[in-house]
């Protein structure tokens, strides 16, 4: 199976069904965070048809980790789960539930990297819960945060109260991803 074409594919499928799949820019700069980091155990919440999920596994498979990925959609797990088995990826676990209810059920200190690209008004519930599942050191990712910025008020607020240092990085025409490290 030609897993290039299998990607073209999902992304012109995303495109015709207005699937909100990450931009290529996107998937380019988190698979090379996932290269640099070495990434082991990737978070990821809001999985909707694979698109983002397969391109991570694709790296993480190179290393031989693995990534777990949450969406409460039935449709979309469903659909994932048809694509993981034409793309032939063994190292993709898929929760499908409520990632509020799901992420504190998670191993504690477990996670070296986190995508958070589910329901803007709540990425800082996301973050909050994702916290103390990460390890010593990680990358959080937040997808959308100027777009969507008046959505995520919360967050915001939170990033102040706890004094958490972020970058924003505009790497989209329109919007950016929220970038937080910790080493
Ligand atoms: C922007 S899409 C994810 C796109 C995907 N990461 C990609 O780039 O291919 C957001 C997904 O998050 C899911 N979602 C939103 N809030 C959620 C929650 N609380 N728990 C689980 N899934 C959630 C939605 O069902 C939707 O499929």
């Amino acid at each position: 199976m030609d897993r290039t074409q299998f990607l073209l594919n999902l992304r012109k499928y995303g495109i015709e069904n207005t699937v909100p799949n990450i931009t290529d820019v996107s998937v380019r700069l988190l698979t090379d965070l996932i290269k640099i980091q070495w990434t082991k155990t990737m978070l990821e919440i809001g999985t909707a048809n694979w698109f983002s999920s397969i391109n991570f596994a694709i790296e993480l498979e190179k290393t031989w980790w693995e990534l777990i990925t949450i969406d409460f959609s039935p449709k979309s797990h469903w659909e994932a789960l048809e694509n993981f088995k034409e793309a032939q990826i063994n190292n993709i676990h898929a929760i499908l539930w409520n990632a509020l209810d799901e992420i504190p059920k998670l191993e504690n200190d477990y996670f070296d990297f986190v995508f958070i690209d589910g329901m803007m008004r709540r990425s800082m519930d996301f973050l909050d819960l994702c916290l103390p599942k990460t390890k010593s050191w990680w990358i959080i990712i937040i997808d959308d945060v100027i777009k969507f910025r008046e959505k995520m008020v919360w967050l915001w607020e939170y990033l102040e109260e706890n004094d958490i240092k972020y970058n924003i990085l505009p790497i989209d025409p329109d919007d950016g991803i929220m970038m937080i490290i910790k080493k």
